[in-house]
């Protein structure tokens, strides 16, 4: 664990070296858990965004995308029972005055646990389940005991000094309007998945939509989380790749398993190992929910949750209906079983929400390799590899010329020029060739090829790979057709 501590702290520290992520408004001592993603970052994050929007809506045929705005009505928030509802226990120590997730604060007293071995382990398993158990009831007196029966401390007074539980509502408000009188409170979305409710009418009519079919969104969300921690695992301001899956009434398992599967599947496809993935069968049901689970990861800290699937009922169409007073359902004409038109009805939904900066941070926490060698001489060698798959990678080629001179520039830049169009290239002509290798595996691009003076005579390139570090002579010609089948 401590091993896995070191190798996340050096994660942490090679984001902001390699252009990945920095923390936001940094020459102001930052902002907690708000961070900027660099230009390789922002690269990459497209990348996934991409890789998830193509798989949702082009090779779903019946899954459409859409774009709704952060901000939405207040009555939006009332309906969805997020003004009431999105609200997290809480619990103060009384010394330090630091707030804390009740369920992160016992969580992370069972990863300590857990740390010390095999029977401590056990207990922490015990302990979990009993707090799973009254977070269920919203037994607060019965979660404060806990915390106290088990004397969980404070990690700043290091106190078992606690307030009572208390539940704080997650969305930040702002006021919309430029006079304060004619303002009114806004909230910023919490979650993207209310824009496309509200839409369901518009998209399913525009689009001559027929049940089953699924609305696709990805954008920010914003939560005013009070325990932020973790890097960018837990976030003030993220995004979320969201898809409400509208099905007939009495369905909704189906879709629900279907989904379940469907979505580990689509991990492992990003070159997740099955072994690092498992589902997680919620507890506690939020006020939406007649079924859930998560996808959870095993991070360097431990297992956690990457995506959600979730049977939300018709809930949130319901609720939006009567809110707004305007009739939200779906006119059925395909024949049930017994041969009967289903009519009119409010559709069920199924939805898969998956983080992209905690899925961001999975591809981070699997593509970060620190690798160590005896050379033939017998020194050691050692380098940081960034193994990101080649399809989502920022930069798929580096094009290296060995010397700045003698026509290689040249035949190294007609090269870039037929790349570009397809691909992210990489062109740099400075310093040793072994180090710009080096420095190409640390921002993980997967391709480097080097022209030399023997290009001249033959046509030929030398590809260098980068998880093996293999290298071959390849025709010039062949190396724009070689990345593609790579990372197509
Ligand atoms: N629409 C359902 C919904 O929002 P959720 O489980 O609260 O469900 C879905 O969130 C996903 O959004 C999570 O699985 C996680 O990947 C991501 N997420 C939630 N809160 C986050 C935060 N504070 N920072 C980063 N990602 C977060």
């Amino acid at each position: 664990m401590a091993n896995e501590a070191n190798n996340f702290q050096e994660l942490i520290s090679h984001c902001k070296e390699y252009g990945y992520i920095f923390q936001s408004s940094e020459i102001y001592d930052g902002l907690a858990a708000v961070y900027d993603y660099g230009q390789n970052g922002a690269q990459l994050k497209k990348n996934i965004r991409d890789y998830w929007w193509k798989s949702m809506t082009q090779l779903h045929d019946n899954i459409v995308g859409i774009d709704a705005a952060i901000f939405m009505h207040p009555t939006t928030w009332k309906a969805s029972g997020h003004v009431d509802n999105f609200s997290d226990p809480m619990i103060d120590n009384k010394d330090s005055n630091k707030r804390y997730r009740v369920d992160h604060l016992i969580e992370g007293f069972t990863d300590e646990l857990r740390a010390k071995g095999e029977n401590e382990g056990k207990e922490a398993d015990v302990l979990l389940a009993s707090m799973d158990a009254l977070l269920a009831k919203n037994d607060f007196a019965g979660l404060k005991k806990l915390i106290e029966d088990n004397k969980i401390k404070c990690a700043v007074s290091k106190t078992c000094n606690w307030t009572d539980v208390r539940e704080f509502n997650l969305m930040f408000s702002t006021q919309i309007g430029s006079v304060a009188e004619e303002s009114d409170t806004i909230y910023l979305r919490p979650e993207t998945a209310q824009g496309i409710f509200v839409n369901f009418l518009n998209v399913q009519k525009t689009g001559r939509m027929k049940i089953p079919f699924g609305i696709a969104q990805t954008g920010k969300a914003f939560r005013n989380e009070i325990v932020a921690r973790q890097f960018i695992f837990r976030m003030r301001e993220f995004e979320q790749m969201e898809m409400q899956f509208f099905v007939r009434p009495g369905t909704q398992m189906e879709w629900y398993n279907f989904w379940k599967e469907e979505r580990k599947k689509w991990h492992e496809s990003l070159g997740i190992p099955p072994e690092k993935l498992r589902f997680h069968d919620h507890v506690k049901l939020a006020h939406y929910a007649d079924a859930a689970l998560d996808i959870e990861f095993e991070f360097p800290f431990g297992w956690k949750e990457l995506e959600g699937i979730h049977s939300r009922t018709d809930f949130d169409l319901k609720q939006h209906q009567e809110y707004s007073r305007k009739k939200i359902q779906y006119f059925d004409n395909d024949l049930n079983e017994e041969g009967k038109p289903f009519g009119n009805y409010t559709p069920y939904v199924v939805e898969t929400s998956v983080g992209l900066d905690r899925l961001f941070l999975t591809v981070m926490s699997l593509a970060y390799t620190h690798e160590t060698w005896t050379k033939e001489d017998g020194t050691e060698d050692s380098r940081v590899v960034l193994k990101i798959p080649a399809k989502i990678a920022p930069t798929k080629l580096a094009i290296l010329p060995l010397v700045k001179k003698d026509g290689l520039p040249e035949i190294a830049r007609a090269l870039m020029n037929d790349c570009k169009e397809s691909f992210h290239c990489f062109y740099e002509e400075k310093d040793a060739i072994g180090k710009r290798y080096r420095r190409m595996d640390a921002i993980g691009t997967p391709f480097c090829v080097t022209i030399d003076h023997q290009t001249k005579e033959d046509n030929m390139v030398t590809i260098r790979y980068r998880d093996t570090m293999a290298q071959e002579r390849i025709a010039l010609a062949d190396v724009k057709k070689l990345v593609l089948e790579k990372i197509n």
